[in-house]
């Protein structure tokens, strides 16, 4: 272990965004060791990194994030030096379901970690580094027009983003109060491969490969700003290596759509790649009850990522959505496994009665 020159913990690594973040660190950067520490619940998937499971800088280490004797003996074994916080409950329609859930990991899986950096690292900060990975839902719900900045008060209405606020809160806690060396981003809507098909972009490219009806909150009016997987852990590694401590970035696109216009864009998409006749799968498009609390329109500005370090998108949404349907439709296994079991249980509860 003396060998590397950091000891990363990435938390969630198995799941969407944290497979990539995982893959991007361990080629990046071989003389770093990346322990991804992941449940495996329902989202967590070690099939997401096949491709370099076997490389020497890679270990994985099934823990719950709520255990903190667990945490405590990983730190030890690793020489854990940072963290890459990225494990949570992340699905707004599950929190809707069962909101203790997103309680238990994200706001007390969250503390733990922090606890047990604390603990750790004994006061010897030097070097070390705690990264949470957070969303712009925290901020609440924007109207027509505006942005939210890093200094946009936390207004969150979901049980996903009140857990997710709550947790941003304990990490800042723990820089002002035990000056533990934090620094925190708070992400927009991310879309690309590996993506669990209970979100928009997977579900609705699955559903319309499978000719079945592609359900549409409420009127489709609401907004999203969306960003290619890839760049968000582009943002990461720049926010991890060059990121102030105590400091918050936000990251997005500058990309905003509407649902229904994002639907008839795929459906065009796929439309095309299938061999459909234009126009096609959109007859597919159905209107169902709306999500309760819906949050408008979620947009970010992210000037202070720009400016201050450099990052910006690499890939326009229209490029990035025809990378991220190919995917799918190269790997229909991927795809069939995780849609079989308890997928097809939450499908049928989530839509049966909408
Ligand atoms: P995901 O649901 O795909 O993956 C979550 C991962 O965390 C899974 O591998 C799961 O097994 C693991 N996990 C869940 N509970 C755990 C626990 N108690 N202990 C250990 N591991 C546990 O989520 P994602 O979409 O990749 O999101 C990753 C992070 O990024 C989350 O913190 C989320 O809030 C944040 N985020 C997501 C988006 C987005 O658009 N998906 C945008 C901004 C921020
Ligand atoms: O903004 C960042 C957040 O984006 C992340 O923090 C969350 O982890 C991530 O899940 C995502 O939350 P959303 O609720 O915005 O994403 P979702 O894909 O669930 O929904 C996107 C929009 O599409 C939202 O307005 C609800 C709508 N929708 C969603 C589903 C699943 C539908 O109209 N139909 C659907 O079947």
């Amino acid at each position: 272990m003396s060998d590397y020159t950091k000891k990363i913990m990435v938390t969630g690594g198995a799941g969407f965004i944290g497979s990539h973040v995982v893959r991007l660190f361990v080629n990046k950067y071989p003389s770093y060791l990346i322990l991804n520490v992941d449940a495996l619940t329902y989202a967590g998937n070690l099939e997401n990194l096949r491709d370099v499971e076997n490389l020497r800088n890679y270990q994985f280490e099934r823990a719950d994030i709520t255990d903190g004797e667990a945490l405590s003996v990983l730190f030890e074994k690793y020489g854990i030096d940072s963290v890459i916080h990225l494990a949570a409950e992340s699905h707004v329609d599950r929190s809707i379901l069962d909101p203790l859930a997103f309680a238990r990991t994200n706001v007390l899986g969250t503390a733990n970690l922090l606890q047990a950096c604390l603990n750790q690292w004994k006061a010897d900060f030097s070097l070390k580094r705690f990264y949470h990975v957070s969303t712009d839902e925290v901020y609440g719900s924007l109207g027509k027009n505006g942005l939210f900045t890093e200094e946009t008060s936390y207004d969150p209405r979901s049980p996903y983003s009140a857990s997710k606020a709550s947790s941003d809160h304990f990490v800042m806690a723990y820089y002002h109060t035990y000056d533990l060396p934090v620094v925190m981003s708070n992400c927009s809507n991310n879309y690309g491969s590996h993506h669990f098909p209970e979100k928009l972009i997977p579900l609705m490219i699955n559903n319309i490969k499978n000719s079945k009806p592609l359900p549409v909150y409420g009127k489709g009016e609401n907004i999203r700003d969306w960003l290619w997987v890839n760049d968000h852990a582009r943002a990461i590694d720049v926010i991890f290596h060059n990121g102030i401590s105590g400091q918050k970035y936000n990251i997005g696109g500058f990309n905003e759509w509407k649902n229904l216009d994002l639907v008839y864009l795929l459906c065009s998409i796929m439309d095309k790649k299938l061999g459909r006749e234009p126009g096609e799968s959109a007859k597919l498009i159905n209107f169902v009850k709306d999500r309760p609390g819906h949050d408008l329109r979620y947009a970010i500005d992210a000037t202070r990522l720009n400016k201050e370090l450099g990052w910006e998108p690499s890939l326009q949404f229209e490029e990035g959505l025809e990378k991220t349907v190919d995917w799918y439709l190269q790997n229909e296994e991927w795809v069939n496994h995780v849609t079989s079991g308890d997928y097809q249980k939450y499908y049928e509860n989530q839509y049966a009665k909408r």
